[in-house]
């Protein structure tokens, strides 16, 4: 008996192609995992917080007597006869933002109020309000640096 070939069917693409193809799409994927590191690498995985150093604008914005809220910053610059200074507005107590008031600062949360200076004058406020270093950077703006605490009482001259 004779064997009858049966034909079969050949497939669209032949291996060498299949192959290729497949190289290639690793390739592409290596590619884009790549890119995407790189991507990420450029984003820094630590968070600083907020910067530390503030320009407060040119001296001459501020007047005498008045305590101007930068409220992004929470501090409140301040110039008077002996000069500036900038003093935070975050209560001391749980850290609520101040505001200021005719005999210096108060809180809205628990009622703890400050004088002039930032010295705690009522409520469950432990400790004054901190001041900054202020000086003069050398476009001439204010420049305020939160990392340095100063004594209450420390102004900046011009
Ligand atoms: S947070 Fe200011 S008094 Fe409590």
């Amino acid at each position: 008996m004779k064997k009858k070939h049966v034909r079969t069917q050949q497939p669209e693409i032949d291996r060498r192609t299949f192959l290729t193809a497949l190289g290639w799409i690793g390739v592409g994927l290596s590619a884009a995992v790549a890119a995407l590191g790189n991507l990420l690498y450029l984003k820094p995985a630590v968070d600083y917080g907020p910067p530390t150093l503030i320009r407060a604008g040119k001296p001459d914005e501020y007047k005498e007597g008045i305590k101007e809220v930068l409220e992004n910053d929470r501090i409140a610059i301040v110039r008077d006869k002996k000069g500036f200074a900038a003093i935070s507005v975050t209560c001391t107590h749980l850290g609520c933002t101040v505001r200021t008031s005719d005999a210096g600062f108060e809180c809205p949360c628990h009622g703890s109020q400050f004088d002039n200076d930032g010295l705690v004058t009522g409520g469950p406020a432990p400790r004054p309000l901190d001041w900054y270093q202020v000086s003069v950077a050398p476009n001439g703006e204010l420049e305020i640096d939160k990392s340095v605490k100063v004594t209450p009482g420390t102004f900046f001259t011009m």
